[in-house]
């Protein structure tokens, strides 16, 4: 375990390592292959979809970040995902969370229903009998996705890892909503974590990459095989990218929760918005195990609109700042609409089962001027307003639209009553004052 700060592992992340000649910037190794020294006397590195020094880089940065023993550099989130799964036979289970990334919850299942490759139990972590299921289950892995996409759920990363522990089951986490710097789950007893790098690692939104997390060198070291057997393996170009995103990292991190915690104050005073979900609100259920696990409330943030789903282009269409768009994590603002976006791949069901209503908005916030944000959603709710008025619809029946969206949205889970707070009392766990 490194004893180097998160500011410093990130600010130096490849600086100064440079064998050649010393370039204090890494060098780019754009090759597929390498010299042998002589007949029989392979280097260090032979082809570069086993090994890369430009990905060998963010490899190690990205384990000394998360407190791992060895970090592998994917081609995509859902490759470091694939590669998670090869731990896993046909007779093993693997319990799922109801709501996570649609793209993963695709995976899963069709691995497990079409190919067989596994056995797959969703488990609702935000029901009180959850350790009953996992136990029933009994999981050879357990994946984890928190603060969850799109809902912002919260699971307790300990006492999910300390029951996996008793049964012999390993623990995945997948990190990308808040990044190493907010959560690490390494520390908290998870054996692999996974990040899509095209997110906050990146910061910039101009590649798609991941990367798996080992706590242990042997399970590394396995992954790390099949990763070169699959060709599952990161680009070096990508990988320079990446591990020059991962070096504004923490001032990236602390721009995007000060504009957050803007940004929620504001929704939770709008009467369009039916609810918001963001861990950071002292009435989310998970604030006090966000608050516990995480350095920060992320920049991720989702609410539902008081409108009928046909307002929906219109509050869209009328945005600037926020760009409609797939993704997250960049420094840009982008907002989306889960049901037809990013969550496309659950079907109507799974979508209702994860609490997704059809008017549930996702914003990433991005590190633009936060009066400027607030300004475009506040004109954006106004277009909406205006619109409604227009056709005769009066706002309390659009509110009476969204509680029944509500409904469907808190079935599996507590109520939240709605409240209001400023944005000093949720915008940093207090460990991250020191930390920063
Ligand atoms: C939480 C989460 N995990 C994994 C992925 C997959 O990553 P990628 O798109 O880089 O394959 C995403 C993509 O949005 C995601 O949001």
């Amino acid at each position: 375990m490194s004893s180097r700060h998160s500011a410093t592992i990130t600010a130096r992340a490849g600086i100064a390592q440079d064998p050649a000649y010393g370039s204090v910037t890494p060098p780019l190794y754009l090759t597929s292959t390498y010299e042998l020294k002589a007949f029989k006397q392979p280097g260090k590195y032979d082809y570069s979809r086993s090994n890369n020094p430009t990905r060998d880089l963010l490899g190690d940065a990205l384990a000394e970040l998360e407190g791992g023993a060895k970090g592998l550099v994917t081609s995509t989130g859902m490759s470091a995902c694939v590669l998670a799964l090869q731990l896993l036979t046909p007779a093993d289970t693997l319990v799922i969370p109801h709501d996570c990334y649609g793209g993963s919850y695709r995976l899963f299942v069709n691995l497990a229903n079409r190919k067989q490759a596994f056995k797959v139990v969703i488990v609702n972590f935000q029901q009180d009998n959850w350790a009953e299921l996992v136990r029933d289950a009994k999981p050879k892995m357990i994946w984890l996705e928190t603060p969850s996409n799109p809902l912002l759920q919260i699971t307790d990363i300990k006492a999910v890892c300390d029951l996996a522990k008793s049964l012999s089951a390993l623990v995945v986490v997948d990190n990308t909503f808040l990044s190493p710097v907010l959560q690490q789950p390494l520390a908290l007893g998870a054996d692999i974590v996974v990040h899509s790098t095209t997110k906050y690692l990146n910061g910039h939104s101009d590649i798609v990459g991941g990367a798996l997390i080992t706590k242990d060198q042997a399970t590394g070291d396995e992954l790390k095989w099949w990763a070169n057997c699959l060709g599952l393996t990161g680009g070096a170009f990508d990988s320079h990218l990446v591990l020059r995103g991962i070096r504004t990292l923490l001032p990236r991190m602390k721009a995007h929760l000060e504009n957050t915690a803007f940004v929620v104050d504001f929704l939770q005073q709008q009467k369009l918005v039916a609810k918001t979900y963001y861990p950071g609100l002292k009435d989310h259920p998970g604030h006090a195990i966000a608050k516990a696990q995480q350095n920060g409330f992320g920049a991720m943030v989702s609410f539902d609109l008081a409108a009928d789903e046909a307002y929906l282009p219109v509050f869209f269409n009328a945005l600037q700042c926020f760009t409609l768009a797939q993704s997250l994590g960049g420094i840009e603002s982008l907002i989306c609409h889960p049901g037809t976006m990013t969550h496309a791949s659950m079907d109507a069901a799974a979508q209702k089962a994860a609490g997704m209503g059809p008017t549930l908005i996702r914003l990433s916030v991005g590190i633009e001027d936060s009066r400027d944000l607030l300004a475009d959603l506040a004109q954006a709710f106004a277009a909406v307003e205006q619109a409604m008025k227009a056709d005769g619809v009066q706002p309390a029946q659009a509110i009476a639209t969204s509680a029944q969206a509500e409904v469907q949205a808190t079935t599996a889970l507590p109520a939240v009553a709605p409240a209001t707070q400023s944005s000093e009392e949720f915008r940093l766990n207090p460990a991250l004052a020191a930390f920063w």
